[in-house]
């Protein structure tokens, strides 16, 4: 029988990639086997098996290690279009897959099984998230300044409770902050929003190459 693959293996390889071993060390510390315990679990099956969201399509567990994996990939197309490299994209990978951490704290199940906010949940994951990378750091002995960067990424990639989102002032803030934003509308469209499918639809039926006549035709004739 085959073995059962890890869900996390595609977050340790990304973290493993890191080159500054205090970032490496942080991502550890969250990921691997060893990593941070939460209400007596560990911090990698609580982010394996987490909704996204009470929404429909999202409240499924493995909903935000699919949408991490999405945004930290995004990330990593975009870096080096914009010369994002070496400390920096370390940073960068480490705000991506530590962004929505808090998360593990927000959902919980009624008594009908379905996902709902927990009490910690209404306290916002942009904060819980901020003070579990802010305690493991500190257990590390992190520079202030790399919690600060990493930090400042990690709160500008959403707008806190009732609050405006802070402006991301250096680019692996920027780059996180968009591709967030890019998988957050893509999902829109998934679950029905207004994405006119049908007009792809039918542009893709019409595979025939238009024959030339002597009336000017336009280049698609929709019906
Ligand atoms: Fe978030
Ligand atoms: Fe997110």
């Amino acid at each position: 029988m085959r073995e059962r693959t890890n869900p996390l293996e595609p977050i340790l390889e990304i973290s493993g990639s890191v080159g500054d071993p205090r970032v490496r060390a942080l991502l550890t510390s969250f990921f691997g086997e060893e990593g941070l315990k939460v209400r007596g679990r560990p911090f990698s099956s609580l982010f394996a098996s987490s909704p996204l969201s009470t929404m429909k399509g999202l409240e499924g567990e493995g909903k935000l290690l699919e949408h991490t994996l999405r945004v930290t990939r995004s990330a990593l197309a975009v870096a080096p279009i914009y010369g994002v490299k070496g400390f920096e994209l370390d940073l960068l990978l480490a705000a991506c897959l530590l962004h929505d951490a808090g998360k593990v704290l927000c959902y919980g199940k009624d008594e009908r099984g379905r996902t709902v906010l927990s009490e910690e949940g209404l306290l916002d994951h942009v904060v819980l998230g901020l003070n579990l990378v802010a305690a493991q750091a500190s257990r590390l002995g992190l520079p202030l300044e790399l919690l600060n960067l990493l930090s400042h990424a990690i709160s500008c990639h959403h707008h806190l409770t009732g609050r405006p989102k802070p402006e991301p002032r250096t680019l692996p803030a920027s780059i996180l902050a968009s591709v967030d934003a890019l998988d957050s509308l893509a999902l829109s469209l998934d679950r029905g929003g207004s994405n006119p499918a049908g007009l792809m639809a039918r542009l893709l039926d019409q595979d025939q190459v238009p024959q030339a006549s002597g009336e000017p035709q336009g280049l698609l004739e929709l019906r």
